[in-house]
């Protein structure tokens, strides 16, 4: 364990500067925001490996807020923290707290079915079921009782409409979701995510499997979806992170285990780095 979080992390919250949002933003700016998520002297062990080492930090709702560092630092772990996808690993421990809205995910009483569907997941690689694009979106739908075909109908248009994918689907919905290219199923997928209503979204480099252009629109459209979800991503690329996000947090592996080094607005993080091994690894010196 780190003596204390407070002194070993650099965390820079303040609030000054309205942040600058793209044409793109729909939701509300992120000033004076609440956090959703506070994660509270994290650390996660899979067996005797230390993965994550005393994390404090709060996720703001309505924001977007980047996970940044080297490979190995503990980033996906971190994020399967958070909606107890670690739950499904053997022999993985968690210590800590983790309270979303106040609750604690990692109390007994706690709802694992239920969180899930309050924090939607968007890997690396599109993941889109062997099925219909139609089917993809109605298959989760069904399983959280949502079965009334007039309903469900609605949800797909709308969540497809949503993440712009909507006129190009929309006169095949009844094809294979695996006919779509890379960029449509990525987009497929994170609106199956949203089809639930999630609050939080988590996303694991959802962009670095696709090429150039459908990741800008990927990334268009992740920004669009600022303020509408709390949005929790993995990036390496750190020109993505300085575009879209509003936090940074910055992980960096130390004495074997990952831990958070920054925290803070993402302008600071990028322009005023209070971490020595931040400014080397957004300078590229580092990682
Ligand atoms: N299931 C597992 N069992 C054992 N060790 C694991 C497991 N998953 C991850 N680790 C280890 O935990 C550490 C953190 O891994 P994690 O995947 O969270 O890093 P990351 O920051 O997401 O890396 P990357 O940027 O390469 O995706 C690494 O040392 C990794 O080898
Ligand atoms: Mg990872």
């Amino acid at each position: 364990m780190t003596s204390n979080p407070a002194q070993s992390t650099q965390i820079n919250r303040c609030c000054d500067n309205a942040f600058t949002l793209g044409p793109l933003q729909t939701g509300p700016a992120c000033c004076d925001p609440e956090p959703v998520i506070q994660v509270k002297n994290l650390s996660l062990q899979y067996g005797t490996k230390t993965a994550l080492e005393n994390v404090t930090l709060d996720i703001y709702r309505g924001c977007i807020t980047a996970l940044i560092g080297p490979s190995g630092c503990g980033k996906t772990s971190f994020l399967s923290a958070l909606n107890r996808l670690i739950d499904l690993i053997p022999g993985c421990k968690v210590q800590g707290r983790i309270l979303i809205d106040g609750n604690d995910i990692y109390d007994a009483a706690c709802d694992v079915q239920a969180l899930r569907r309050q924090i939607g997941m968007v890997f690396q690689k599109p993941v889109p079921f062997p099925l219909s694009i139609r089917r993809n979106i109605a298959l989760p739908l069904h399983e959280h009782g949502i079965k009334q075909r007039a309903e469900v109908e609605a949800i797909i248009e709308q969540v497809l409409r949503d993440v712009g994918l909507w006129h190009e689907v929309c006169d095949r919905l009844d094809t294979a979701a695996h006919s779509l290219s890379g960029g449509q199923q990525q987009r497929l997928c994170i609106a199956r995510a949203l089809a639930l209503s999630p609050q939080i979204l988590l996303m694991d480099e959802p962009c670095s499997a696709l090429d150039p252009i459908a990741s800008g629109v990927v990334e268009d459209l992740i920004s669009r979806l600022r303020g509408r979800y709390t949005i929790v991503i993995v990036t390496h690329n750190l020109a993505q992170a300085r575009r879209i996000a509003n936090y940074a947090a910055v992980f960096w592996v130390k004495e074997r285990a990952g831990e958070l080094v920054e925290f803070g607005q993402c302008q600071h993080i990028f322009e005023t780095p209070a971490h020595e091994l931040t400014a080397s690894y957004i300078n590229g010196i580092r990682g």
